[in-house]
């Protein structure tokens, strides 16, 4: 058995400043959160992560029972957030997820923001995080926090972007079987 660490990164975003403006972009349009979505939250977030890097650092994201299992956990963590969680559709269907929960602070957790790769670059996922950094601003949080693998710079730009500051870095160790030639 290797184990292998993946550098990662807290980064934090001030929510005091000033009101973040979540458009969707043209001919897309928000679905709120209600219990009956938590399966399309679910398999969309497969559809995003089953290709990337962070279904190597969090083997449920590369899993479609994986993924389920993961939005049950999120939906019932007890600072669960239906104003942070959005599902993002166009006129084919879903094309974006992001869920958000309260932590101890208290403090926004962004959990997972994915966009199927059909529909990245024009914005989605930008409009995602600011979808979800108003409805921390609404429940009264003045700060929020995710972590992102330092590898995944697409997500990371992201970030910055909208305003987001590392604050820490993180090694989050992956145990992985050596196959034997
Ligand atoms: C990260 C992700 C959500 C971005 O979604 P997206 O819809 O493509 O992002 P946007 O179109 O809103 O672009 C937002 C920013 O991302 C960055 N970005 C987008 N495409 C990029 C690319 N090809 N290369 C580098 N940076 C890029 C830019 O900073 C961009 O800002 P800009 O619009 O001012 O140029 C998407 O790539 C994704 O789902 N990745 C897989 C899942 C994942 O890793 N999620 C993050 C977990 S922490």
């Amino acid at each position: 058995m290797t184990i292998s660490y993946f550098k990662r990164f807290r980064m934090e975003i001030d929510l005091t400043g000033g009101t973040l403006a979540p458009a969707a972009p043209a001919g897309f349009f928000w679905e709120a959160w209600s219990d009956s979505l938590l399966s399309v939250h679910a398999e969309v977030k497969y559809q995003c992560f089953r290709n990337e890097l962070d279904a190597r650092v969090f083997p449920n994201l590369g899993d479609r029972e994986g993924c389920a299992r993961l939005m049950r956990e999120i939906r019932n963590k007890p600072g669960f957030l239906p104003g942070a969680t959005w599902l993002i559709a166009g006129p084919q269907g879903y094309c974006g997820t992001v869920q958000g929960v309260v932590d101890r602070g208290p403090i926004g957790a962004i959990q997972n923001v994915g966009v199927i790769p059909y529909y990245r670059g024009v914005g989605l996922g930008r409009a995602l995080v600011a979808k979800a950094l108003v409805g921390f601003q609404s429940a009264g949080l003045d700060r929020a926090y995710l972590e992102v693998t330092a590898q995944n710079t697409r997500a990371v730009n992201m970030y910055r972007a909208i305003g987001f500051k590392k604050v820490k870095t993180l090694y989050k160790a992956i145990e992985a079987f050596e196959r034997l030639a």
